[in-house]
């Protein structure tokens, strides 16, 4: 079996227990530490002499390098995540353009493949990660390597209209087609990008499914990243017994608890998040004191300002929720911005009565995925989930909400809270049978099962 080489802009820290926030870096590093392989990118550090690093964990190298401060400025801090990421979130609004930057984000990605390039072997498959690394693949052709190379993006992939306000969309997405199988996490996601190939560039569906563009044929497919439902159910397990996860009335009855965990993200839905439960603790009196919502979101991104603009917005809900409806004994809202260790987030999970995860969109949301799979079976909590996060696709019988309809979402906190055993393990069953379908492994396999298995053409004016 060949090689798997790994490359993502961020590499999951390296030792064991602790992995970065972020669904990309949880699903890599369980994917990779199953198969072994290098997992090759950046490590997090800004300075003027990137050398490279390598450690070895297990079956995994993980070879980092650092950026210089250009290169994370135009790169990392300016196209991929001013431009880019808002607008694959539909979040035009919030976007950016700057020639230079995106100049960057070209120069570095063919850096990087000159790094990785001494290190590959000519039958290593190499599987490209997420909307920082889109021309790698193209930069890997220029430079002569001509291994099996996949693509998989995790976030959203948007409709045409929206992708087009990119000025250089056209050379941008002409590096896609470089690639030999392009992965999306949904259908939709997948169609939009055919839409995009069909429509805007006159590309051309072949008879297998394949597309033809730019002179390029290539594949492209559905992988809907998971979990591990074992693994995170025992992970719950180990932790659920741990009282001080969740609070308790002054007479020492347990409080109701709602959970959300994101990064800290406008596209997280946040603001309407903290608007519902305000909204349901004013139409729904009768919950007062007996619930609690844990918001965790460790901040991400923080020197990019529409996320300290976020954060600002966020503290002073967060703030006026509590000034507005606290007492003495109970707060109605923990917002708290550290990052948390899995264990303890998958007992938190365990423990609280409603998963509420509403972002405004969401390539995925793993943690709507790992909130269902850590529930005990025989009394599982709810999960509300937002239409606009790819996993509702599969979780169909979460309570399904729209993040923009406020008091929708305030209806449904209370229908959650109310909702009787029966119905409450009815939807944890068709949700699990979901997870444990499209697991991680699954996730994996398919991708590389297909990736390894499809005739590559290639140029095919050649
Ligand atoms: N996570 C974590 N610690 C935290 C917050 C989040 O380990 O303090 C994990 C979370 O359990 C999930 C991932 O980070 O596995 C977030 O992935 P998701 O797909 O939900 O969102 P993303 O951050 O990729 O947008
Ligand atoms: C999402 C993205 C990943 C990214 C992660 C954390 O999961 O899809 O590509 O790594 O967020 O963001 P950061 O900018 O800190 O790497």
């Amino acid at each position: 079996m060949s090689r798997l080489v790994v490359v993502s802009n961020r590499v999951a820290p390296i030792k064991e227990g602790k992995i970065a926030a972020g669904g990309l870096a949880v699903g890599v590093y369980d994917a990779l530490r199953q198969s072994g392989g290098i997992w090759f990118g950046w490590n997090g550090e800004v300075n003027k002499n990137p050398q490279m690093r390598t450690e070895t964990v297990g079956n995994v190298d993980y070879v980092t390098m650092a950026l210089n401060k250009t290169d994370y400025d135009q790169y990392y801090r300016g196209f991929s995540n001013a431009t880019l990421w808002p607008i694959f979130h539909y979040r035009v609004d919030l976007a950016r353009y700057n020639r230079e930057e995106y100049e960057g984000y070209r120069r570095v990605n063919a850096m990087m493949v000159e790094k990785l390039k001494p290190l590959l072997r000519p039958d290593d498959t190499i599987w490209i990660h997420d909307y920082h690394l889109i021309p790698f693949a193209e930069a890997c052709r220029m430079s002569g390597i001509r291994n099996r190379i996949g693509f998989f993006l995790h976030i959203p992939f948007p409709a045409p209209g929206i992708i087009t306000v990119i000025p250089p969309h056209n050379e941008l997405l002409k590096t896609l087609c470089y690639y030999d199988l392009v992965g999306f996490q949904t259908e939709c996601d997948r169609l939009a990008f055919q839409d995009y190939i069909t429509r805007e560039v006159r590309g051309v569906i072949e008879r297998d499914g394949s597309l033809t563009a730019y002179g390029r044929n290539f594949h492209t497919g559905v992988y809907p990243i998971g979990v591990v439902p074992d693994n995170v159910r025992q992970l719950a397990n180990s932790y659920r017994e741990r009282r001080h996860l969740v609070g308790y009335n002054s007479d020492g009855r347990r409080r109701k608890t709602i959970v959300s965990v994101d990064r800290l993200d406008y596209s997280k839905g946040l603001v309407e998040r903290f608007r519902a439960y305000a909204a349901f603790l004013e139409n729904f009196p009768e919950h007062r004191r007996k619930v609690e919502f844990i918001q965790i979101a460790p901040t991400s991104r923080s020197d990019v300002k529409t996320y300290q603009t976020i954060r600002r917005q966020l503290e002073s809900e967060a703030g006026h929720i509590n000034g507005r409806l606290s007492d003495l004994d109970w707060t109605p809202l923990h917002y708290l911005n550290k990052s948390h260790d899995r264990r303890v987030l998958m007992g938190l999970f365990s423990r609280a009565e409603v998963g509420f995860v509403t972002p405004l969109r969401d390539g995925m949301n793993l943690v709507a995925k790992e909130y269902v799979a850590a529930q005990n079976p025989d009394d599982p909590g709810v999960l509300i989930l937002s239409r606009f996060a790819g996993a509702a696709q599969e979780l169909s019988s979460a309570l399904i909400v729209n993040p923009y309809d406020c008091i929708g979402m305030a209806e449904a906190l209370d229908r959650a809270l109310r909702m009787p055993l029966a119905e409450r393990k009815d939807r944890y069953e068709h949700m699990m049978q979901a997870i444990r379908a499209a697991d991680l492994d699954t996730w994996r396999d398919d991708f590389l099962r297909d990736l390894q298995s499809f005739t590559i053409h290639q140029a095919v004016e050649a």
